[in-house]
């Protein structure tokens, strides 16, 4: 069982969507390698030894999107693919274009064509396992977009599609919850082509998802990836409160992030600690935080983020800690997380 938690063998497989999609429980979320963290875009070899690592391990699902550099993310990810294409599951992302000052959406038909194209170039492969929307564009009826995106699948360039959640820090309709915009796209887009998975944020500090986005893809057999699983580090525990980000990391602007609310929120770390000391002294907070995600379903699949081979190691090995009924109540018990995007 040690030897399982710290990824040594090969982790749980799990498949999703109606096409039965088989990938690791645990996959490894490629953004923080060339986006959005403090380091980014510098640590290239360590990041290529972290997808092989990945790949040793089962850890097959790769989630990447064409914004994520942009481009050079999926350019790093094809030096691997190109040897060891069989080995993994392929998952980009189109509709977001990143400009000098702003990012903008894009669903135009003949862009996703043509972005799809540049992606399978980039990513050295001719296939893209799983292809999403990143964003919906709010100049072009969504069916069109997936309509574009479906006939990729025709073509046999892609073999499913999926859809991300638009996320917390999008203006909503007042009253509305987090997910009842993502929820009302979807089915709008199921009426076009299946919908094989939903991509969106949760973790023990952000479970908006397990109201009604979850319980609908569990209902339908779409599958879901969870998305920044571990609060973008925090979960993890290795943050120091007040030690502050450089300024191209998001969390340098994440109202979660603050030197306040980081301390304030130190008893949701104390909480995964205690837990896992239950599991031995090996077992991590970050493996408590990603074990929850992987308890909320068989269609759920965890997407942790990193570029250093050894929480890739230690993300893998989250997939043999299985949390008992007192672990999951203790958990339900933490205090909601305080700071947010409202
Ligand atoms: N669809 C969307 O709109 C959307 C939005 C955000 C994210 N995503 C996807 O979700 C993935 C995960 O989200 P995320 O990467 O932002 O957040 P995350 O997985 O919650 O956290 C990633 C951060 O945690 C660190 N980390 C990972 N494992 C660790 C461990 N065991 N111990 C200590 N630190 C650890 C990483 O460090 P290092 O980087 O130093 O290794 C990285 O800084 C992304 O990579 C992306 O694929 C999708």
């Amino acid at each position: 069982m040690g030897q399982e938690r710290e990824g040594h063998e090969h982790v749980e497989r799990r498949t999703i969507g109606a096409g039965a999609l088989a990938m690791g429980a645990v996959g490894l979320g490629c953004m923080p390698m060339n986006w959005a963290y403090s380091g980014s875009r510098r640590r290239g070899e360590e990041s290529v030894r972290a997808v092989h690592r990945a790949l040793d391990l089962g850890v097959t699902l790769l989630d990447t999107a064409d914004m994520y550099g942009p481009f050079t993310n999926e350019l790093l990810l094809g030096r691997v693919l190109k040897e060891r294409r069989a080995d993994a599951f392929v998952s980009t992302k189109v509709g977001l274009l990143v400009g000098e000052q702003h990012i903008v959406a894009n669903g135009r038909p003949g862009y996703v064509k043509r972005a799809c194209d540049a992606s399978l170039r980039r990513l050295q492969t001719d296939v893209i396992d799983l292809y999403q929307l990143h964003r919906a564009d709010p100049e072009v009826p969504i069916e069109e977009t997936w309509g574009a995106m479906a006939d990729l699948v025709q073509a046999g360039k892609v073999r499913a599609l999926g859809m991300c959640a638009v996320g917390a820090r999008a203006a909503r309709r007042p009253g509305a919850r987090l997910h009842d915009g993502t929820i009302r796209q979807l089915q709008r887009v199921q009426q076009v082509f299946p919908v094989t998975a939903v991509q969106a944020e949760l973790s023990v500090w952000s479970p908006e998802a397990l109201d009604a986005l979850l319980p609908w893809c569990a209902a339908r057999g779409v599958g879901f990836l969870a998305a920044m699983p571990l609060g973008n580090g925090f979960l993890t525990g290795t943050l120091t409160p007040g030690e502050g980000f450089e300024p191209d990391d998001l969390r340098a602007r994440h109202p979660r992030f603050t030197a306040e609310m980081t301390a304030a929120n130190q008893p949701i770390i104390a909480g995964l600690r205690r837990v896992a000391r239950r599991h031995g002294p090996e077992v991590t907070p970050a493996q408590v935080a990603l074990a929850w995600v992987l308890t909320q379903g068989a269609h759920v699949v965890a997407v942790p983020g990193a570029k250093q081979e050894r929480w890739v190691r230690e993300n893998a090995g989250a997939a043999g800690v299985r949390l008992t009924a007192e672990d999951l109540s203790e958990v339900a018990e933490l205090p909601a997380a305080l700071g947010s995007w409202d």
